[in-house]
C-alpha cells in the first residue's frame, strides 16, 4: 500500500510534522502477526521505537506484548493497556527506581545485561520477599553488519554478558534465591537487511543453550530481540518488511526445546514506513556547484541522517515540476544538519512541502529542543 498524503489538509498545518499512514501501520501489524502465528512466535512492539500513545493503542489490539528500556517505557505500557506478563524490559543502566516499577508491576523479564545488576534485582526482589523473573541477555558476539552505532552484538559493545562470564553467572544465579531465570535473550543490532546475520545468531543461541542446559539450566522462553531492517530507499515499492523469510529462516535453524516459546521484540520493523517527516521549503539557494533547498525541519526533528548517515527518501509531494538535484539541509546551526545531499526530486521552490519517508521508527521519540526549538507536531491519516 502506498502512502497517500493529503495535500490539502497538509497546506492548513504548520509544518514541520510527523503523519502516520494508519491503514499501513495495521497492515503492517497484521502482516506480522500472521507470520507470527504460524510459528507459534511471541511479538513484543519495542516501544523505544515509537512510543506515541495512539501507535501503541493500535499495536495492542495485535496482542504483541511490550519491549521496554526504560522505568517510563514500562509505566508508558501499562498505562496503554499492555498486559503487564508480556513486558519485557532491557537495558545496561536501570536505576533502582526503574526496577522497584517492574516489580511492582511483576512485569514478564528484566532482561539483565550485567553480574552487577542481577545482583542488584536479587537484591530489591528480596526486600519485597518477592521472586523476579529474569531473562540474561547474551552478548553473542555477532556482527548484524548494520551501522556500528546500532550494532550490539559484538564483544566491544556494553551490552549483555559475553561467554567468558557465563560459568560466574551459572554459579551465581544456583546462589540467588529472589531471582529467576527464565529466558535467554539476544539482540544483535538495528536495519538488519542481511538474514544470513539472523542464521548466525541462531547457531550462536543452539551452542549457548547447550551450555546451560548441560549446567542444569531449562528455559521456558528464548527471546531472539529485534532488528530486521526495512527498505528505506524504496518505501513505495516495499512498505511491508520481509516477515516471511525472516521468520522462515529462524524457523529452520533455531532449535527450540519442547514446549519453550520464542519471543521476539520489533520495533522499526513495524512502525518505520508508516511515519513521514513532512517539512516546508523555506528557501532554494543556488550556489556556483549545488542547489540547497532549506528546510524547516531540522537534525533536531529527524536526527537519523546526522547521526547515522542515515537515507531517507524525500520527496517534493506539491511539484510537478522537472527533476533536479538538491542538497536538502534543515536550519540549524551545524553542517551535520544535513537531510541528504545530491538527490533528485521535483523541482523545489519556496513554500513547496517534502516528504521525509520511512520516518515512522526513531523519527518523533528522538527530536529534541536544540536552538529551542520547538517539538514536531504528529497527525494520523485516519484524524486528518
Ligand atoms: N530489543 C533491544 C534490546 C533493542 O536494543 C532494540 C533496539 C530493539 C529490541 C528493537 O530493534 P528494532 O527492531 O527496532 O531494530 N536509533 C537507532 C536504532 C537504535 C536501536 C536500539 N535498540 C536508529 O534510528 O536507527
Amino acid at each position: 500500500m502506498k502512502t497517500k498524503f493529503p495535500l490539502e489538509k497538509f497546506k492548513q498545518l504548520s509544518t514541520p510534522f510527523y503523519y502516520y499512514d494508519v491503514d499501513l501501520l495495521k497492515e503492517t501489524a497484521q502482516a506480522l502477526k500472521n507470520e507470527a502465528d504460524k510459528y507459534g512466535y511471541i511479538i513484543h512492539y519495542a516501544l523505544k521505537a515509537n512510543p506515541n500513545k495512539k501507535i501503541l493503542d493500535i499495536l495492542k489490539e495485535y496482542g504483541f506484548g511490550a519491549d521496554c528500556v526504560s522505568g517510563n517505557e514500562v509505566q508508558r505500557a501499562i498505562d496503554c493497556g499492555f498486559s503487564p506478563d508480556h513486558i519485557a524490559f532491557a537495558g545496561v543502566g536501570k536505576t533502582d527506581e526503574e526496577i522497584e516499577t517492574g516489580l511492582d508491576h511483576k512485569i514478564f523479564t528484566f532482561n539483565c545485561e550485567s553480574i552487577p545488576e542481577i545482583e542488584n534485582i536479587n537484591e530489591l526482589a528480596k526486600k519485597r520477599d518477592v521472586v523476579a523473573d529474569i531473562a540474561i541477555r547474551i552478548n553473542p558476539n555477532v556482527d548484524a553488519h548494520t551501522h556500528h552505532y546500532i550494532t550490539t552484538g559484538l564483544e566491544e559493545n556494553k551490552f549483555g554478558i559475553s561467554r567468558w562470564q557465563f560459568q560466574e553467572v551459572a554459579d551465581l544465579l544456583k546462589s540467588l534465591k529472589h531471582v529467576r531465570l527464565i529466558s535467554l535473550h539476544f539482540h544483535v543490532g538495528s536495519q538488519i537487511t542481511d538474514l544470513n546475520v539472523f542464521e548466525a545468531l541462531c547457531d550462536k543461541v543452539n551452542e549457548i543453550q547447550d551450555w546451560f542446559k548441560s549446567q542444569g539450566f531449562v528455559f521456558k522462553h528464548v527471546n531472539l530481540g529485534g532488528g530486521l531492517g526495512i527498505d528505506y530507499t524504496a518505501p513505495n515499492e516495499h512498505p511491508i518488511a520481509n516477515f516471511i523469510d525472516y521468520f522462515a529462516i529462524i524457523n529452520k535453524n533455531l532449535k527450540v526445546e519442547k514446549g519453550q516459546k520464542v519471543h521476539f521484540e520489533i520495533g522499526r520493523a513495524i512502525v518505520g514506513q508508516g511515519g513521514n517527516l513532512i517539512t516546508k521549503v523555506l528557501y532554494v539557494k543556488h550556489g556556483q556547484k549545488k542547489s540547497f533547498a532549506i528546510v524547516d525541519a531540522g537534525m533536531t526533528d529527524l536526527i537519523r541522517p546526522a547521526l547515522y548517515q542515515a537515507v531517507h527518501k524525500i520527496e517534493n509531494i506539491t511539484s510537478t515540476g522537472a527533476e533536479k538535484v538538491y542538497d536538502v539541509v534543515g536550519p540549524i546551526c551545524e553542517s551535520s544538519d544535513c537531510f541528504a545531499q545530491g538527490i533528485a526530486m521535483a523541482e523545489a521552490n519556496r513554500g513547496d512541502l517534502l516528504a521525509m519517508r520511512s520516518a515512522g521508527a526513531y523519527g518523533e521519540i528522538m527530536a529534541s529542543q536544540y536552538n529551542l526549538r520547538k517539538l514536531p507536531e504528529h497527525y494520523y491519516s485516519d484524524e486528518l
